[in-house]
């Protein structure tokens, strides 16, 4: 009896010891299985895990340009699968700062690139405009005039963080968007991860904003707020869904509890993050509000076989 009582005692123990360590291991292989681990997933998960690396592609490349003046060409050339360089990025003029801020963010997005990638296939590097233009056209569209002179990310601080106001936010939407179609738990976990440090990058660009949102943005006497509602306005309407963006300010009745304006974080009534779908976002990063009309950012458009299929 009590031998046995032991030797129970003794399995439990060797039970306890064990699995910690099996789940640990699991863990770390979870991401380093590469091109193999693909075929455990359903197509669908595929399909929605590949579509978020064209915007991860651009944030990469726009922050590492605006941070350090060079890109994934310099950083680790295998990311890019050989596709075109990015058309246009620059060194942005920054204080140090923001340009720590600016570089760490570029930094996690590589992390996202190599753990998308360790996951699934995914394609190489879309053609990327990233043009001081391209981001101008945005700013004219969101204003309904052409700004003279015409906005330029990369002039100072306030445009830069402008700027980044524009995309990482529909990523973003795109994560939560994607979480509940997905089937497996190890997509959910790998998208519920890439949410949570998207969402924590969007939440520092509205601080550093919010802080700045009564100043005026030169020379258009226009301020930071104003900038961040237009922007918010002209996503909602190329998304073609509602209202799924607010800029730093909000009438009241938007606020969290319908009870204050000030709007760091944006969510719906119940202060939960707004989700869009993969044509959604099209819309918005073609700059046309069209998903089968490349343009804007992606000048041959999009690449995975959601965005594909919305190319003729
Ligand atoms: C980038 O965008 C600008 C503004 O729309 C445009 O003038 C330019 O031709 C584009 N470049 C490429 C390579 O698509």
């Amino acid at each position: 009896m009590a031998l046995s009582s032991s030797i129970s005692l003794f399995l439990c123990f060797m039970f306890l010891l064990f699995v910690p360590s099996f789940h640990a291991s699991e863990l770390d292989q979870e991401t380093s299985r590469n091109s193999h681990a693909s075929s455990f997933l359903p197509k669908s998960d595929i399909d929605l895990l590949e579509f978020p690396l064209n915007l991860e592609y651009f944030e990469a490349e726009f922050f590492l340009w605006g941070a350090l003046g060079y890109g994934l060409d310099v950083v680790d050339p295998s990311l890019t699968k050989g596709g075109p360089p990015p058309v246009g990025p620059k060194r942005a003029k920054l204080s140090p700062l923001i340009r720590d801020v600016i570089a760490q963010f570029a930094y996690q997005e590589i992390g996202h690139l190599r753990a998308i990638k360790n996951t699934v296939r995914g394609f190489p590097r879309p053609l990327l405009n990233l043009t001081a233009e391209s981001f101008a056209k945005v700013m004219n569209s969101a204003f309904g005039r052409p700004l003279f002179p015409p906005f330029n990310p990369y002039a100072n601080e306030i445009n830069y963080l402008l700027a980044s106001y524009v995309i990482p936010y529909v990523g973003l939407t795109g994560y939560v968007g994607a979480n509940a179609k997905l089937q497996s738990p190890r997509a959910r976990r790998l998208v519920a991860g890439l949410l949570g440090v998207e969402s924590g990058q969007d939440a520092v660009l509205r601080t550093l904003l919010y802080e700045r949102s009564s100043r005026k943005v030169r020379p258009y006497g226009v301020s930071v707020a104003e900038f961040t509602n237009r922007i918010s306005v002209l996503r909602n309407k190329l998304g073609g869904e509602g209202l799924k963006d607010e800029g730093l300010f909000v009438k009241k009745e938007w606020g969290a509890e319908g009870l204050i304006r000030g709007n760091v974080l944006a969510g719906n009534k119940y202060s939960i993050s707004y989700e869009r779908t993969p044509e959604e976002i099209l819309r918005i990063v073609y700059g046309g509000g069209s998903e089968s009309k490349p343009g804007g950012f992606y000048p041959k458009g999009a690449d995975g076989s959601i965005a594909k299929s919305h190319l003729k």
